[in-house]
């Protein structure tokens, strides 16, 4: 197992690496021992594969959890599944000082830590993140949120969970698309600040999409660094931390249009990132030959590198609903190089179009 700690000042945590982690008690006694009941969230796809091995190590620490067993799927990340949550820790008495544990992927992961932020005004959470999106990006820094019909998070909060435990053995039945969709947020921070990351990664690639443990575990691991240091360094993304999100823009107008769960969140990030590609071209950043490298690399990892042609006029209204607009002006997350993101005003509105229309399949 490999521990790395997220130190922000009073609520340092830690993130545990590594196999069958969920099957051992020693990894969640002493979270435990502080909190007199506990909690579970999940979803129905998760809770047959996971949650009996959770309710045994539970067992062995003396503990019979609440569990609340939520619908599969992006498009339940929403008002009704939240109150759900609430329903259900509600009924059962749950307390401020009840510890909630969410056992899913990201969508699981953002709507608990949510909940978890709301609940009488806070209770503490831990990650048991089951995807590796989850794995490399939403189980750590404390960004909490459920979907609005008119955009991606956009109700949500910043609330750090208590720790993170990363087992890496639930990657072995997540299925391809969804590996390869987790993929797209770690060929991201090769590309916003660690140009020797994109090296090992085009190495790496073919071995972690085989599922090659000692890979899924360094990927892993290197992405939670990386996570770790930008949270510690702008928990509330005044500045550095937008860089993580690079292509969301683009990816979010692409989810949101297109119905939430019709393409996966590393798939949007995928498509979108080669639109901020292609954009850092057309500013005169990137070469061709880089383009065709952050292609490559999503390709590589079995990601779409085509939007879906929906006109850039849709493409765009959206994108004026990102959480980066400014006094109404749009903020996008460009590359200055491959390993060097930085965050700009938008260039005017015909160069995006031409970068969306250049990046759109069909
Ligand atoms: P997800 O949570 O929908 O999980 C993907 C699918 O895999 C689901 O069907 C899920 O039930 C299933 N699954 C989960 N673990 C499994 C396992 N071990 N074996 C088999 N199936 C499994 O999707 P995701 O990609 O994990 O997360 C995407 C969400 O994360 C989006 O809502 C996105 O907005 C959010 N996100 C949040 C942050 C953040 O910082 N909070 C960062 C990136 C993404
Ligand atoms: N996934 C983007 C962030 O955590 O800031």
């Amino acid at each position: 197992m490999r521990t790395l700690t997220v130190p922000l000042v009073d609520r340092a945590y830690e993130i545990h690496i590594g196999r069958d982690l969920l099957s051992r008690p020693e990894c969640l006694a002493s979270q435990l021992a502080r909190h007199a009941s506990v909690a579970v969230v999940t979803n129905t796809t998760v809770a047959p594969l996971y949650l009996p091995t959770l309710r045994q190590t539970l067992a062995v620490c003396d503990r019979r959890a609440l569990e609340i067993v939520l619908p599969d799927g992006e498009a339940y990340k929403n008002w009704q599944t939240l109150n759900q949550v609430f329903d259900a820790l509600l009924e059962a008495h749950c307390e401020r000082e009840t510890l909630l544990l969410a056992l899913g992927g990201g969508v699981i992961g953002d709507t608990a830590g949510f909940a978890a932020a709301c609940y009488q005004r806070g209770m503490p959470f831990l990650q048991l993140p089951t995807t590796l999106l989850a794995q490399v990006d939403s189980s750590v820094g404390g960004k909490t949120a459920i979907n609005h019909p008119l955009g991606k998070n956009m109700i949500g909060a910043f609330y750090q969970p208590q720790g993170v435990l990363a087992d890496i053995a639930t990657l072995d039945t997540l299925p391809d698309r969804e590996l390869s969709a987790g993929l797209a947020e770690v060929i991201k921070y090769g590309l916003i600040r660690d140009a020797d990351f994109l090296d090992w990664l085009e190495i790496s690639l073919p071995g972690l999409r085989a599922r090659n443990a000692t890979l899924l575990e360094e990927a892993v691991y290197r992405a939670c660094c990386h996570k770790a240091e930008i949270v510690a360094a702008d928990e509330r993304e005044k500045g550095e931390r937008a860089l993580l999100n690079l292509g969301h823009t683009f990816g979010h107008a692409i989810e949101t249009e297109l119905g939430y769960g019709v393409w996966l969140h590393g798939e949007a990030v995928a498509a979108g990132t080669v639109m901020a590609a292609r954009l850092s071209a057309r500013l005169g950043w990137l070469a061709g030959a880089e383009v065709a490298r952050v292609e490559a690399l999503f390709t590589a990892a079995g990601l779409p590198v085509r939007g879906p042609k929906l006109g850039e006029t849709r493409y765009l209204g959206r994108m004026r609903h990102d959480k980066k607009v400014q006094a109404g002006k749009l903020r996008l997350v460009l590359l200055k190089t491959l390993g060097k993101a930085v965050v700009r005003d938008a260039p005017e509105t015909e160069v995006i179009a031409a970068a969306i229309r250049e990046s759109c399949a069909g």
